[in-house]
């Protein structure tokens, strides 16, 4: 019997639309931490999305309906996130004023700060310091393309799904740090996903540089295919079950090479501009997430050739988990997948 006046709390839903994996999880407040309720994540074939545009939507609704079927959870309110690739981060510097005009002078003037048309951006700002020195306060202006927003709003509703908060996904990684209570003052996030590696420079609480690069794991996975003569499905599953099984076949290691080479240069890169403009002098640790995290010792392979400290992160730790759910887990090699959309329920579940 359910008394009506015991209302059960309500639990949160996120979810994470990859190019190549959807992952969803369902989150409720809990004694110490948030608990992980559900989780599910679908294989999306590889001509859904391509080079970040929408190819084929209905496989890409398939795919969100699949991951809420695997998960055992009811499509309703969900949280979700755009990729930071069609977001825009700035930092500026203005005159210090009270907020409500702050934003009406940022809309006016955005022109001068993002390189789109303005009527095509969703505008957002936060003061990150109200008092920077004369007279100024600095804050952090996120501008999302109105279309990328409008379509991806769009296909949560066709799942039959209502969105309520859409995040970028580079700050859900974030939050998703801020909830793991690692304290320090600088950090790279690194995120390697099927096509793109996003990074995040985090100085202070404060994503100081976010960028975007073309390497992720599915060259990887391609060659992984071509040098064990096996298919697509079959090669994403054995990258769920760990080093070793890959590791026997010794396959795939020139490709692994090359994406470590292109995500060391990308973070290179970001830290040589960094430098010139005088900003930071080093990364912090680097913090590594995304189906990247489960290629077979990237972060061992990432530490040698940058010469930095490279961490794994597990989401779950973030959570308290249940003996089986975490079995399943480890099993599927899936926690290192799960940061967004664990990033993104953390932020809205009630504690
Ligand atoms: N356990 C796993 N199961 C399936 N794929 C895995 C697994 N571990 C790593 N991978 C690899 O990670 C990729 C998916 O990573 P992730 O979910 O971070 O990417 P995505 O979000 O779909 O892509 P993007 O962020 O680039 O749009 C797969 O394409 C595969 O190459
Ligand atoms: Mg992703």
């Amino acid at each position: 019997m359910k008394l009506p006046f015991r209302k059960e709390p309500p639990t949160i839903i996120a979810i994470d639309v990859g190019s190549r994996l959807i992952k969803v999880v369902e989150l409720a407040a809990g004694e110490e931490r948030p608990q992980l309720l559900r989780y599910g994540i679908s294989q999306l074939s590889p001509d859904a999305v391509v080079g970040g545009e929408i190819m084929d939507r209905d496989l890409l609704l398939e795919g969100i309906l699949s991951a809420f079927e695997r998960a055992g959870i009811e499509p309703g309110q969900v949280v979700s996130a755009v990729s930071s690739r069609s977001v825009i981060v700035k930092r500026l510097l203005m005159d210090q004023m009270a907020a409500d005009v702050a934003r009406e002078l940022i809309e006016s003037e955005a022109s001068n700060h993002i390189p789109f048309d303005v009527e095509d951006v969703c505008l957002d700002f936060q003061v990150l310091e109200p008092d920077a020195g004369e007279g100024k306060m600095e804050v952090l202006l996120v501008a999302a393309k109105r279309e990328v927003i409008y379509e991806h709003l769009q296909l949560l509703r066709e799942a039959q799904m209502t969105p309520k908060v859409i995040d970028v996904d580079a700050f859900a990684i974030q939050n998703l740090h801020e909830a793991l209570g690692i304290d320090q003052s600088l950090y790279t996030l690194v995120n390697v996903g099927s096509e793109v590696t996003s990074i995040n420079i985090v100085r202070e609480g404060i994503p100081v540089f976010t960028r975007d690069f073309a390497a992720g794991c599915n060259s990887y996975l391609e060659t992984l295919q071509r040098d064990l003569q096996i298919p697509y499905e079959e090669a994403l599953n054995l990258l769920g079950k760990g080093a070793e099984a890959i590791e026997a076949e010794e396959a795939g290691q020139e490709s692994l090479a090359q994406l470590v080479e292109e995500i060391a240069i990308g973070l290179e890169r970001s830290l040589a501009y960094l430098r010139s403009s005088g900003e930071l002098e080093d990364l912090g640790t680097i913090y590594l997430s995304g189906g990247g995290g489960n290629l077979p010792h990237l972060k061992e392979k990432m530490e040698e050739r940058l010469r930095m400290p490279v961490k794994a992160v597990d989401p779950t730790e973030a959570l308290t988990v249940g003996e089986e759910l975490e079995a399943r887990i480890r099993d599927d090699g899936s926690a290192t997948l799960l940061s967004v959309a664990i990033g993104l329920g953390l932020r809205e579940v009630a504690v």
